[in-house]
């Protein structure tokens, strides 16, 4: 008798639990379909611009545009185009917005349209106005880590283009000279690989914009606000060219460094600089492309040599490598073409040994500032955007035991928003509003999978 009537006290409560719950949940949907107000300070829009579905995982999306006045960031999404919920994504008033929508379902087709005080966006081939979140791997989620290149630190021009010293364009400069485009790109992108998490950081090149003993130095400061352990790596702006000694290896310490356990710098006779480490069972390579004299994609002999008795002794690890220049190019991209590792006798070696080493599924680059894909062999070659400029960002991956999943971030500070798009309208040549063709990527070269 005794247990039926606790029995009965507990479906009292169980039933009192779920009326209050469903009342909360109803009043929260009943909110979420409500039309957000417009403020009387946000009348003034009259267009939506520029719109951009930058960055999507298996559960949120990243959207960003601009409004023509300051308006709040306002967001519609829901699985039909009939019943979609209002979500103010940012509570102040900005022209340059970023919109993160989060704890969706994978695999799963959203639709969505942005608002800035009573404009709705209109779908374009950069923001379609539907979305399916990726599917992950597995369940198996082992860790993630974040990368970086292309940062460019003292960088006072962006976008010039040069050839043998003579300027082929104006290039672009953000209005304060107190505050570089560099500087608060580069933090940001810190400060947000902090905030989302990640076991480390690679930093695939580029560090510098001159190789200069106090570019290294400043972003050796900036490196310290990291929370997790980084691991860099040199680009072709980060070569010796002609000071008395590697600044790089100097600064960084390299001769010492030991960012993750069992991680080791190689420094080989020709001076160039690499590293491999085992972390969770998955071998990490990164490897040193760059002429140190002219900065030429190249890898030395003495580098492949390490690479494949490195790859020979770790056969069973799941391997990704890290590698400034692209290795992979197709003959239709000229970009691609002008960018991937000069030396053909190195980048031939390169490729025949990743193709006798199965165990390599993921190879990543920077260099050529955009998000593009290509394989060989049935090997993705992704190269990702930079830091400094358009899109500018940074990439997280997602390690399953069974895939990776790769997305492409934006950096969302102020500056950074209106910088990413000064970058996009900025014409590398008259008439050409390459950016956005070029250096944004398709979507699934932005965020794919990579499955084993
Ligand atoms: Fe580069």
């Amino acid at each position: 008798m005794k247990h039926i009537i606790l029995r009965m006290k507990h479906l009292k409560l169980l039933w009192l639990i779920l009326l209050f719950s469903s009342l909360v949940v109803g009043c929260s949907s009943e909110k979420e379909a409500e039309e957000i107000k417009i403020l009387p300070e946000e009348q003034n829009v009259t267009k939506i611009i520029n719109e951009e579905l930058v960055t999507v995982t298996d559960n949120s999306f990243i959207v960003t545009w601009e409004s023509d006045s300051e308006s709040r960031s306002i967001i519609y999404y829901g699985e039909t185009t009939e019943k979609m919920k209002g979500y103010v994504c940012e509570d102040k008033l900005v022209k340059f917005h970023y919109c993160e929508v989060k704890d969706l379902e994978s695999g799963k087709t959203y639709y969505y349209y942005t608002m800035s005080g009573k404009v709705k966006g209109e779908p374009n081939e950069f923001s379609p106005g539907v979305v399916t979140t990726l599917s992950p791997p597995s369940n198996e989620f082992i860790f993630s880590f974040a990368s970086m290149n292309d940062l460019h630190f003292g960088e006072e021009i962006a976008g010039l283009i040069t050839v043998g010293g003579r300027k082929l364009n104006e290039g672009m400069k953000w209005p304060d000279p107190q505050n570089p485009h560099w500087s608060f790109m580069n933090r940001a992108a810190i400060q947000e690989i902090n905030e989302r998490g990640a076991d480390f950081v690679i930093i695939n090149g580029d560090i510098t914009s001159e190789y200069k003993e106090d570019e290294f130095q400043k972003a050796k400061e900036y490196f310290s606000i990291f929370k997790m352990p980084y691991i860099p790596l040199r680009g072709n702006h980060d070569r010796v060219g002609d000071n008395p000694e590697d600044y790089f290896v100097k600064v960084f310490d390299l001769k010492n460094f030991s960012p993750i356990s069992g991680a080791k710098y190689n420094i080989d006779e020709y001076g160039q600089v690499y590293i491999s480490f085992v972390y969770k069972g998955f071998l990490f390579i990164g490897l040193d492309s760059s002429d140190l004299k002219t900065g030429w994609g190249k890898l030395s002999d003495q580098q492949l040599d390490w690479l494949e008795k490195t790859l020979e002794d770790n056969r069973d690890k799941v391997t990704i490598i890290f590698i400034h220049h692209p290795v992979v190019s197709q003959p239709d991209d000229l970009l691609g073409q002008l960018s991937v590792l000069n030396d053909t006798s190195s980048r031939n070696r390169l490729l025949d040994i990743i193709s006798k080493n199965e165990q390599v599924k993921a190879v990543y680059s920077g260099h050529t500032h955009r998000n593009k894909s290509n394989y060989y062999k049935g090997v993705r070659f992704s190269e990702m955007a930079s830091v400094k400029d358009y899109p500018g960002g940074y990439a997280i991956h997602r390690v399953y035991k069974n895939g990776i999943m790769t997305n492409f971030y934006k950096t969302r500070c102020d500056e950074c928003r209106q910088w990413s798009t000064m970058g996009k309208n900025y014409e590398f040549f008259p008439n050409l509003p390459a950016a956005q063709y070029i250096m944004f990527g398709n979507f699934d070269e932005r965020n794919f999978v990579v499955k084993w």
